[in-house]
């Protein structure tokens, strides 16, 4: 992935269309003020926030100096304040072509006043049905021609609601933008961590090696969350976690995994690797997938020692409702390197712990030596990429335990990048804001990767759609349907738990059933 050093940033205007909304609140604006504060920032720059309420410059800038933590100290308050008094609000209607114009011009002086030189991110931070019309707008005002100073749009998830759902946006969105004007946001490769696997796997030699068929038994990934559906019953009812998390977060991590090293490190030699991953995914029957994708729904019970509720009982959510927040897989990737060696995805809400992991773990020697007299005492050798909460990585290996004659124990190797105070990773909007700026669009999704990524989705949902099978209910703090659990014994594997709920007396990563 790119290393090339964030300082050099073009000017610009960020357009955040939709920005009295949630994602601009919680994400976009501290992202912009860390940017500030540390100095990331072009000189010449200047965003518009474009909404449909009433509201002036004072209030966006009071509200946006609120989100990003201003007044709290949690940023340099000096630059920070600064760049949101370069914040401007615009108030439209989106379908309404009377106002682009008027949109165009607030640019044009904007462009004067702050020397941004035409170049203009547009952040459509709106419902997808909303992504054509204003693209289709931006076009035919000329806002949209990357002759001269560069347009570029971006998208948030999601993107569609199955394949063709997803080529009409698409279409619309290309028919105003070529595709590399497009930034298709995945927010979980702005993660560090997801930078850093591409790092770990392809600038060791002591990894690479031993990244396949031959050495490794199983690979899981999960991602945990111990929040529900947080007030957005409506969006999880039409998305559920297939479509939330597996068909974009989930794949990423499964295909940054899987990746052969590419020819080089720009963004097409590093998407093409991705994208053969995708391909590579063994299509599975009907039949096949019904018992290779498992899905769940949260019931009430207990997170951090307090009562909640069950999914069915959330807000805006149906009282009979069928739709999932938990789901397990079991993919096989049929390329040389990966035949036989299953991938295993788990992702749901209303689990024990927040946590998101990699977890490879190796084949077991020939039983001679230790491996046939003190075969219970080893554990597996496990490499484990921690994500979140903690960043780092961690192996685990046997040895002799001191001062035994022959015990063997396995040890554990830990690397944590974010517990050293001052090493703080910057949030995945910083980096992925940046890039749009910068116009690297590695860390975006190119549209041939959604739309593999669509063909896998759409079977599972047909599937279920077509089964007879209901979804399975689990208690919320559990770790999700006992379906899953069958899913890994049917091939003499068990999930593991994440590192951080290792207490840290035990000897090794277990189950959770011990
Ligand atoms: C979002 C999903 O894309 O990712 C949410 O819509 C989910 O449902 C979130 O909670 C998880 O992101 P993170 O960064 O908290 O792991």
């Amino acid at each position: 992935m790119s290393m090339t050093p964030s300082s050099e940033l073009d000017p610009c205007i960020l357009v955040i269309f939709g920005a009295t909304g949630d994602l601009t609140q919680r994400k976009l604006y501290p992202a912009l003020a860390s940017l500030a504060s540390a100095g990331r920032l072009p000189d010449s720059f200047a965003v518009v926030a474009v909404g449909r309420r009433d509201k002036t410059d004072g209030m966006v800038r009071q509200e946006a100096n609120r989100a990003a933590g201003v007044d709290a100290g949690k940023v340099n308050v000096d630059r920070a304040g600064k760049l949101f008094q370069r914040l401007h609000y615009f108030k439209m209607d989106f379908d309404d072509t009377a106002a682009y114009p008027r949109l165009r011009g607030l640019l044009e002086r904007l462009d004067e006043e702050y020397h941004t030189g035409g170049n203009r991110i547009y952040f459509l931070a709106v419902a997808p049905h909303y992504f054509g019309t204003i693209a289709a707008h931006l076009h035919s005002q000329g806002m949209a021609a990357n002759t001269g100073p560069w347009q570029r749009v971006v998208v948030e998830k999601p993107f569609g609601r199955n394949l063709v759902s997803a080529r009409q946006l698409n279409q619309r969105l290309t028919q105003a933008f070529s595709e590399k004007q497009v930034y298709r946001i995945d927010h979980y490769l702005g993660k560090e961590m997801l930078q850093n696997l591409m790092v770990i796997r392809f600038a060791n030699t002591l990894f690479e090696p031993l990244w396949n068929s031959r050495y490794i038994e199983e690979v899981q990934i999960s991602v945990s969350e111990t929040v529900g559906v947080e007030g957005r019953g409506a969006y999880y009812e039409e998305a559920g976690a297939l479509r939330d998390m597996v068909q974009n977060h989930m794949l990423q991590l499964l295909t940054l995994t899987a990746m052969e090293p590419p020819a080089a490190l720009d963004a097409d030699s590093i998407r093409d690797e991705k994208v053969k991953v995708l391909r590579s995914i063994r299509p599975s029957s009907l039949e096949e997938l019904a018992s290779s994708a498992i899905r769940g729904q949260y019931g009430r019970g207990m997170i951090d020692g307090r009562p909640v509720v069950g999914y069915r009982q959330e807000e805006r959510v149906d009282a009979a409702s069928q739709t999932e927040t938990y789901v397990a897989l079991k993919v096989h990737i049929d390329s040389f390197r990966w035949s036989g060696v299953p991938f295993y995805l788990r992702t749901g809400k209303r689990l024990p712990v927040r946590s998101a992991e990699i977890i490879i773990r190796f084949r077991e020697q020939p039983g001679v030596l230790y491996f046939r007299q003190k075969h219970d005492m080893l554990g597996p050798n496990l490499l484990v990429i921690k994500i979140q909460p903690e960043e780092g990585v961690f192996l685990q290996f046997n040895a002799k335990q001191p001062g035994t004659q022959s015990t063997i124990v396995p040890v554990k190797m830990d690397y944590c990048q974010n517990c050293h105070a001052g090493l703080n990773s910057p949030e995945a909007y910083e980096r992925l804001l940046a890039d749009v700026m910068r116009g690297d669009s590695t860390l975006f999704t190119r549209w041939d990767e959604v739309e593999y990524a669509w063909n896998f989705i759409d079977q599972i949902a047909l599937m279920w759609e077509k089964s007879e099978a209901k979804l399975e209910l689990y208690p919320a703090g559990s770790w999700g349907p006992l379906g899953a659990d069958r899913l890994l014994h049917a091939n003499g594997h068990k999930w593991l738990l994440p590192f951080q709920c290792l207490l840290s007396e035990r000897p090794s990563y277990s189950s959770p059933d011990g």
